[in-house]
């Protein structure tokens, strides 16, 4: 199967309620071929009504982080977590989160990219397999079978909470770093390099562990 055709598979959905509520399916936007990918936790007002994911207020903001990080979001592909948007933007149930998910897999597998970024705690449990808080896996780097997890803040949740917006930033500007190394991988002959990846290895092992968990 295709990415199109997936993305045509879905036209019609029925397999949850969200499906009453919905002006369209929001498949996902961009790249089909990209490395970085993004997730967030499903259509609001106007990425229902104009069937693109981040389009509104909260994905003004993505947009600006991006470009602050040097990505554009035609060199990206964003998604969400549910395809249709929750009534009222209320936050997707878990009945809708699991059926939905295998069309997030797949679309994942499609796509195939090195770096799958996870907004806010929806994507992250999803795509971690673990019911575990945002601030407590955000901005490091989780080995996932086939691709990076990448957790950072939900721009939303930096639109509603003015805090969280300096947080939000700080997530950018590691991810930056991990984008850097994925260009410019470390060379373990070299001796400062090499005792950056034996740091990076004990971070990756200590990273590995929410893999344990289900879901996958
Ligand atoms: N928030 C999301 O999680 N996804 C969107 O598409 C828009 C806002």
């Amino acid at each position: 199967m295709t990415l199109n055709e997936l993305k045509i598979s879905l036209t019609d959905c029925q397999k949850c309620r969200l499906s009453s509520g919905r002006t369209q399916v929001v498949f996902g936007v961009g790249n089909p071929d990209a490395d970085i990918m993004f997730v967030g936790e499903g259509p609001g007002y106007y990425e229902d009504k104009q069937g693109e994911p981040f389009v509104g207020a909260a994905g003004k903001l993505l947009t600006e982080l991006l470009e602050s990080v040097g990505l554009s979001r035609q060199e990206i592909y964003i998604a969400n977590v549910v395809k249709c948007r929750p009534p009222n933007n209320r936050d997707p149930q878990a009945d809708e989160i699991e059926t939905c998910q295998p069309f997030l897999l797949e679309q994942i597998k499609l796509i195939n990219p090195k770096l799958v970024c996870s907004l806010g705690n929806f994507a992250t449990q999803t795509l971690l397999g673990q019911k575990i808080g945002i601030t407590k896996v955000r901005g490091r780097t989780f080995q996932r079978p086939d691709f990076t997890l990448f957790p950072l803040l939900h721009p939303a949740a930096a639109l509603h909470q003015g805090n969280l917006r300096v947080p939000l930033k700080e997530d950018f500007q590691k991810l930056k770093n991990v984008l850097d190394k994925m260009k410019n991988p470390p060379d373990p002959s070299n001796s400062s390099d090499l005792a950056g990846l034996k740091a990076n290895e004990s971070q990756a092992e200590a990273d590995t562990q929410p893999q344990q968990m289900d879901l996958f």
